[in-house]
């Protein structure tokens, strides 16, 4: 059987590669804004069709109580192990639109200095289309040459920016469907193009939106300011007071559940290298802060959080104009880590937060989306063949680390469907996902189609030898 190297597919395939991500990266699929819906399910067809081309069978949308999910599979052998790629091809919002040096919808590839092979600007560039398009592209590679050692099918959602909130029905839908193996996931980071690493968790996640309400009407804070109630005053005291001077979560019961990792877990994660003045630096950050007692890499993945991801009140206009307002805003995010309940953090910050509330405000407080934390083991054969594969590619053994952000639908998978999860990410945390000018590395693009094969071919016989 003539089989030709993955390398000399992605080197002949250079220019064509680039441009069919370009077209996938030039639908705006935001799942967050209505506006965009055509859109969002425009961009599940294109996914379809590109699935289609690439040789898998079956391809359909799949309807769910929202955007669809694309299927498409490849059954070559009912006694090899199935692997099941999940990914989503929705995007965050592009605004702030203003900082983007080139627009969002309009993807460009930058940055090819000296021997750098430059990043491609788009949103969704890392997050998630690009490394979707990863496994589309080596799918087709390996269909092509007969390569395909395991079965493939494919879920790709068109929620995930906005929690996946119809995918647990779905999945109690179309279990007969997803009967597989393992979920192979690439939606997360590696520390740095020379230092590959594999996500071994992922926090958990509660959101929630407050208001406090003050006087009926908006007015002069002249006239009224001094007597009347201000609620943006007030909405700051009580955001200053959830946490405590040490940075811990002043929530009662918010650390009940908390796994505490031992002395050797948490040495065992600091092994991986990482440098505070660089991230800093690239940060543009004076210093960093959180809970006491952790350190910065503890505090972004192991450490629960509550941040305030948007605030608003008022006047925020050009200029000043006098007002006292009659309400204010906040959208409040907590990361939860392992064993902690979203659902009962969700209560527990909805009771505190009107508990805190002086008697003169009225308090609003509802409950967005959430996730539940994710751990992954590293002994077993989808974790080996991850870390095998990309020992092949990269040259070196890929780190475990937890990632501090969250992909809701994960421990779900596991629940509903009773599979574990093997999450090989290939962008970087500098890729500036959810944030103007998001890119992916085209050393990434192209060392992902190269390690996905790779990943197939050592879980087939990892997987076989195990059962
Ligand atoms: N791909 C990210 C999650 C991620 C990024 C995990 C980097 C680890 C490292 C995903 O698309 C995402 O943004 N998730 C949201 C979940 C939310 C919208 C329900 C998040 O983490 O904020
Ligand atoms: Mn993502
Ligand atoms: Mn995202």
């Amino acid at each position: 059987m003539f089989m030709q190297n993955i390398k000399v597919y992605i080197d002949e395939h250079y220019i064509s590669l680039i441009d069919e991500l370009k077209e996938w990266l030039r639908v705006p699929s935001v799942s967050a804004d209505p506006h965009y819906q055509s859109s969002v399910l425009k961009m599940s067809d294109l996914v379809a069709d590109s699935l289609k081309k690439a040789g898998a069978d079956n391809v359909e949308l799949l309807p769910t109580g929202g955007f669809p999910v694309v299927f498409g599979e490849k059954i070559v052998n009912p006694d090899a192990p199935t692997v099941i790629v999940y990914g989503h091809y929705d995007v965050q919002p592009p605004d702030p639109l203003d900082l983007w040096i080139s627009p969002p919808f309009e993807p460009e590839v930058r940055d090819n200095t000296g021997n750098s092979l430059g990043n491609i600007y788009a949103r969704g560039a890392a997050d998630d289309k690009g490394q979707v398009f990863i496994h589309v592209k080596a799918f087709e590679w390996m269909v092509k040459n007969n390569a395909l050692p395991c079965n493939v099918k494919f879920l790709i959602e068109g929620e995930e920016e906005v929690g996946s909130a119809h995918l647990a029905d779905f999945l109690q839908q179309y279990k007969e469907k997803f009967v597989g193996d393992v979920f192979l996931i690439s939606d997360t980071s590696l520390i740095a193009n020379d230092i590959p690493s594999i996500t071994v968790g992922l926090r958990g996640l509660t959101y929630m939106e407050v208001e406090v309400h003050g006087p009926k009407i908006d007015l002069h804070s002249g006239v009224y300011g001094g007597a009347v109630p201000n609620p943006a005053n007030v909405l700051c005291k009580m955001i200053a007071q959830l946490h405590d001077e040490n940075g811990r979560i002043n929530i009662s019961g918010f650390y009940d559940d908390v796994q505490e990792l031992t002395e050797e877990e948490r040495k065992a994660l600091a092994q991986a290298p990482f440098d505070e003045a660089t991230y800093m630096k690239e940060l543009d950050l004076a210093g960093v802060s959180g809970e006491t007692g952790y350190t910065t890499m503890e505090r972004s993945s192991i450490r629960p959080t509550l941040d305030v991801n948007g605030i608003w009140s008022g006047y925020t206009g050009e200029g000043a104009k006098t007002v006292l307002p009659a309400k204010a805003f906040a959208k409040i995010s907590m990361r939860l880590v392992p064993n902690q309940n979203p659902e009962k953090i969700a209560r527990l910050f909805d009771n505190h937060f009107k508990k805190i509330a002086p008697p003169y405000v009225k308090v609003k407080v509802s409950h967005h989306h959430g996730g539940y934390p994710v751990v992954v083991s590293t002994d077993t054969p989808e974790y080996m063949a991850a870390d095998l594969a990309m020992q092949e590619t990269f040259s070196k053994k890929p780190v475990p680390v937890r990632g501090g952000g969250s992909i809701p639908i994960v421990a779900l998978f596991e629940k509903i469907l009773g599979l574990k999860s093997v999450l090989m990410g290939f962008g970087l945390d500098s890729d500036a996902i959810h944030s103007p000018n998001e890119r992916f590395g085209i050393f990434n693009l192209m060392k992902g189609i190269e390690t996905i094969p790779a990943f197939y071919k050592h879980y087939a016989v990892l997987k076989t030898k195990k059962l």
